[in-house]
């Protein structure tokens, strides 16, 4: 069985990177970026967007603006032309996580730790019961950082699922602490079966980032891919923004 490749990308390239990753948006896209006001908010979506169409069209051998999305109901793209490939994107600050698997359906999230968040009001609001209990026992200098494990372990699952938030975010709960292989939710409200089915993992990333994988089940494992851009069809390059980590380096 193929491993789910994780591919990690740098929004913040050099400036003639930026404008390459630019040339591959379609029209609807381009659109899209240009009515984000901030610079840096465009600049991302652009970077990520490119990349993604890079890593996509690596995988199947074509050009990077040859591929069309489609969206699902509540916005989840999918290859219009090759829905077969499954992939999922999340981008944080200045850096983006890309999922991608022949075999199963998953979601990814990435999100930067930042100083000044309620995390202990965002828990109450949000999470489970099994979550809020399993996180009041957590010391307050590692709080934030759980926090974020449950958060983005449980945004990785409604992204895999495609839901959005219509699914409740308080009827099931993700394990907390390292997760280093795929583990089932701890508690679903009223879906048991649910639990198997998707497993979750924690994603190496860099200091100050905190990454979540869920793929259909029942196994799997993934594997970090190598910075690589897109150089021709089926040709791929070390990638000069790929986000040069000691996770990345190992095969
Ligand atoms: C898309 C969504 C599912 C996640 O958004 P997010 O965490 O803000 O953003 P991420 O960077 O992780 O993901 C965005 C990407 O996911 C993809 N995406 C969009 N809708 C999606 C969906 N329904 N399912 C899966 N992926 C989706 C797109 O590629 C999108 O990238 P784009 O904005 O460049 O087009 C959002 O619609 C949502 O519902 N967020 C929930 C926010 C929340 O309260 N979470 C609480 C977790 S405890």
């Amino acid at each position: 069985m193929e491993p789910i490749q994780l591919w990690r990308i740098d929004l913040n390239p050099p400036e003639p990177r930026q404008t390459e990753l630019e040339r591959w948006l379609c029209p609807e896209e381009r659109a899209r970026a240009d009515r984000f006001i901030p610079p840096e908010i465009r600049r991302r979506f652009t970077c990520a967007r490119g990349s993604l169409r890079e890593v996509l069209a690596w995988s199947l051998g074509c050009r990077p603006h040859d591929l069309r999305f489609a969206y699902g109901e509540q916005g989840k793209p999918v290859l219009a032309d090759q829905p077969e490939l499954r992939f999922n994107l999340s981008h944080s600050g200045e850096r983006a996580l890309v999922g991608v698997s022949w075999q199963r359906e998953l979601g990814v999230d990435l999100e930067h730790l930042r100083a000044g968040v309620d995390f202990r009001g965002l828990t109450a609001r949000f999470f489970s019961e099994p979550e809020r209990r399993a996180l009041s026992e957590v010391p307050e200098p590692l709080f934030p950082r759980e926090f974020l494990r449950v958060w983005t372990r449980k945004e990785a699952y409604l992204k895999a699922r495609g839901t959005g938030l219509a699914l409740p975010l308080a009827d099931f709960a993700v394990p907390l602490g390292e997760l280093p292989s795929p583990r089932e939710l701890t508690w679903t409200r009223d879906r048991p079966e649910e639990a198997a089915r998707w497993p979750i993992q924690e994603v190496p990333c860099e200091e100050g980032y905190v990454g979540a994988l869920c793929a259909e089940g029942p196994e799997w494992h993934a594997e970090p891919v190598l910075p690589r851009f897109w150089a021709g069809p089926g040709v791929a390059v070390e990638m000069p923004n790929g986000c040069q980590d000691p996770w990345l380096r190992t095969p």
